[in-house]
């Protein structure tokens, strides 16, 4: 079966492809010739991740699913929640969101934290939602290099290393995204 993941983050595809069963042709939005930004105009991460796979399923009419993850830190109310990919501003690095966290997070001790990755998935026509989420706590500083976006500086439970010193097999284990998208192959395979 096609299945468009609504994503232009290669990170995501890198990570994804090595779950998802043969029986599935993974598509990227390049494969199916989108090269556009799906809006993300949600304040949900709910929300983001329906209007992404509405978007791509609207206009191709292909089954897909779109995911939309962020950084909920309890001492920060959830931020940067929904607004984790450009919560130091539009157009900002990964390296100004993890400085704008950093500062907030000067001197607060509860530094209890979670990824958490909501998937929506068009199956003919009709959407289904998926969800996974990782607990951990914001380091004090940057720890590792892999990894993207907040890895430096958040560090799952049970482990003393940070998401940036795993390898990516590591990461896949426990991760948010790896959650959420096993709970969408599993649902997937229960329908063949
Ligand atoms: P997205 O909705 O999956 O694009 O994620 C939004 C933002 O959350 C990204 O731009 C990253 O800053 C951050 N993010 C998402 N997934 C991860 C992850 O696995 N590690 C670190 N940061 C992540």
């Amino acid at each position: 079966m096609k299945l468009v993941f609504a994503t232009n983050n290669q990170h995501k595809i890198k990570e994804i492809s090595p779950l998802i069963q043969s029986s599935f042709q993974l598509l990227s939005l390049s494969d199916i010739g989108f090269s556009e930004e799906i809006p993300e105009t949600q304040l949900t991460l709910e929300g983001n991740a329906s209007q992404k796979s509405h978007f791509i399923f609207d206009k191709y009419t292909i089954n897909c699913f779109a995911d939309d993850t962020g950084l909920e830190i309890d001492a920060l109310e959830g931020e940067p929640g929904v607004f984790s990919a450009r919560y130091a501003g539009e157009g900002c690095s990964f390296q100004d969101n993890i400085d704008k966290v950093l500062f907030k997070m000067q001197g607060i001790t509860n530094r209890e934290a979670r990824f958490r990755t909501v998937i929506s998935l068009i199956l003919d026509g009709t959407e289904y939602f998926f969800e996974g989420f990782v607990k951990g706590k914001i380091l004090t500083e940057k720890h590792g290099n892999d990894g993207f976006g907040y890895d430096p500086i958040f560090m799952p439970v049970n482990f003393n290393i940070s998401f940036a010193e795993m390898t990516l097999a590591q990461k896949n284990k426990i991760s948010h995204r790896s959650m959420a998208m096993e709970k969408l192959i599993r649902f997937l395979n229960t329908l063949k």
